[in-house]
């Protein structure tokens, strides 16, 4: 068992599509003219003209095939819930998503972290992957916490939720902190893609956490931050060095 598992935002999206179903908003037969949503503090009044009509809506039902979703600065976007060949010729034939599905990117190429304490924070942090951590692993101080924090669907991280939760951190106490980006998978509008990725990069997250532990850290110190689609990577990354080591992470939020 973990010591603290905390779940909020990782149901996010399933509660906007419960309340999708719900008949909060539109549905085949309801009213869809005056569509309100309320993402906490941001409520969009009638967003897009005749988007959240499924009759004249190029994107099908809302909740269903499409939904309108904060990407990590809490700018609002519309994000397709399915595969691309599901949607109408105007969807499909949209250049940038074929170029995003023909691509199938080398996780430990394209998922980065960064590295922040007190001393390196103004300047950015480090930056580093598995196969030059070995920098980092000089930086961070094992007499100290971990705090390793992961977005989710439509950020990256260098948006506001990653930041202000790192700098929260690091205002309160030195400590280490790290920040997975895995933005070339999560940071597009099709959900299918990080969706499907997301034991993929867990995989390759608790490689790092693997060699941080060989390097001297308490896994007792070690707390999981996760947003969205980062909580599920936090989970399946806790699970896998559960099966394939002895490393028992001390905390996971999400
Ligand atoms: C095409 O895709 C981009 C992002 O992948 C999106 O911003 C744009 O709205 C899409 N266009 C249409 C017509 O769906
Ligand atoms: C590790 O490699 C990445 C990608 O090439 C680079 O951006 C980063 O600066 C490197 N980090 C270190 C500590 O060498
Ligand atoms: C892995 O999980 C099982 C089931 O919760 C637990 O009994 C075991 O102690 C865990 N192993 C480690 C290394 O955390």
């Amino acid at each position: 068992m973990f010591k603290s598992v905390t779940i909020c935002s990782s149901v996010c999206l399933l509660l906007l599509l419960i309340n999708a179903s719900s008949g909060k908003y539109p549905t085949k037969n309801g009213p869809r003219n005056n569509l309100l949503l309320d993402f906490g503090k941001i409520t969009i009044k009638n967003p897009m003209k005749n988007y959240d009509d499924p009759n004249t809506s190029p994107y099908g039902e809302y909740g269903i095939d499409w939904v309108y979703f904060p990407d990590g600065n809490g700018n609002i976007k519309i994000g397709f819930l399915r595969h691309p060949k599901y949607y109408n010729k105007n969807v499909a034939s949209n250049s940038s998503t074929r170029t995003i599905f023909s691509k199938s990117p080398n996780t430990e190429e394209v998922v980065k972290f960064m590295f922040y304490n007190r001393k390196n924070n103004d300047k950015g942090g480090t930056t580093f992957l598995l196969s030059n951590m070995t920098e980092v692993l000089g930086e961070i101080d094992n007499s100290k916490p971990l705090k390793l924090i992961t977005h989710g669907w439509l950020s990256n991280g260098h948006t506001k939720t990653c930041q202000l939760i790192k700098n929260s951190y690091l205002k309160k106490d030195d400590m280490n902190v790290i920040v997975m980006d895995w933005s070339e998978i999560s940071d597009t509008v099709w959900y299918y893609k990080p969706l499907s990725k997301t034991k993929d990069v867990a995989s390759y997250y608790s490689k790092i956490v693997e060699k941080i532990v060989a390097n001297g850290m308490d896994p007792k110190h070690i707390h999981l931050i996760g947003h969205s689609l980062g909580a599920h990577v936090s989970g399946f990354a806790a699970v896998t060095l559960n099966r394939t080591t002895d490393i028992r992470i001390g905390r996971i939020t999400v």
